[in-house]
């Protein structure tokens, strides 16, 4: 694992947003085309105002990538201000050239939610699976919406949402706004299957959450900690979010604090 810890949000946000620049250049030169992964929340949206704030040569060109989000609530609508697909074209999709048929979100409306989880999957495989997937980290150690006792192996799918990941998630919902108590969320095993995670933790809400995924050991009542398994997994924290560790992680290498 690379973990790298800096000083604060602007300065992690700005070193995710050339992580993300970087691969979608290397990814097109190479095959034509960048396979993202997207993640909602409000930790990634500093890395997403800075991809469309990029220009020049700097600037990212969408019109080769392809998208696939984690997660979207069962019920809402697309339109419906709280989903993540309306979060996605506020904060990125609107902004950037982006060919909309290349953009993929779980279908939390479908009538037949497993046979929608069933053909998401397929269409992560058609498009040659995911190059880098953005992550972000729930305080009680999610991935993407698979909460403690996920399956490490999961499959795109249904899940329940916590007590503590509702509560975490009533700051974005309204007074009289019902918030969905079930998402579709891709599985772990289907993020691991990604080429390279990129995983932001910003704040001491996530600092035991983090402590607990990179030093804890690899086990399903914190989700987040089967980063440990991938060869290609990137940790970006700010010093809040890396406050309760007690390892110093450098160039993969992790030493006890002094
Ligand atoms: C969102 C997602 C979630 C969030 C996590 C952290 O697509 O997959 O796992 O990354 O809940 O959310 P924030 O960034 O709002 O603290």
């Amino acid at each position: 694992m690379l973990v790298e810890t800096l000083p604060d949000y602007d300065a992690l946000s700005e070193r995710a947003a050339r992580l993300v620049s970087e691969e979608i250049r290397r990814r097109s030169l190479r095959t034509g085309r960048a396979v993202l992964g997207c993640a909602t929340g409000s930790t990634p949206i500093g890395l997403y105002r800075r991809l469309i704030a990029r220009d020049g040569p700097e600037a990212p060109d969408f019109s080769r990538v392809a998208t696939f989000n984690l997660d979207e609530y069962v019920g809402l609508p697309p339109e419906h201000p709280q989903s993540y697909g309306y979060f996605m074209r506020e904060y990125l999709f609107d902004h950037v050239d982006i060919p909309a048929d290349r953009i993929h979100m779980p279908d939390g409306m479908a009538t037949d939610l497993d046979a929608a989880c069933a053909a998401y999957e397929r269409r992560i495989a058609e498009a040659g699976g995911i190059d880098l997937q953005i992550l972000g980290i729930g305080s009680n150690g999610h991935l993407a919406f698979n909460e403690p006792g996920s399956s490490l192996g999961s499959r795109t799918r249904v899940q329940i949402l916590t007590e503590k990941t509702l509560a975490d998630n009533a700051r974005f919902f309204g007074e009289g706004e019902t918030q969905p108590h079930t998402a579709v969320t891709m599985g772990l095993g289907t993020i691991m299957e990604a080429r390279k995670l990129l995983m932001l933790a910003s704040g001491t809400g996530k600092a035991a959450a983090v402590r607990d995924a990179l030093e804890g050991p690899v086990t399903a009542m914190c989700p987040a900690s089967v980063l440990q398994m991938h060869p290609h997994a990137h940790i970006l924290l700010d010093e809040e979010a890396a406050s309760a560790l007690a390892y110093t992680h450098r160039d993969g290498i992790a030493e006890v604090k002094e």
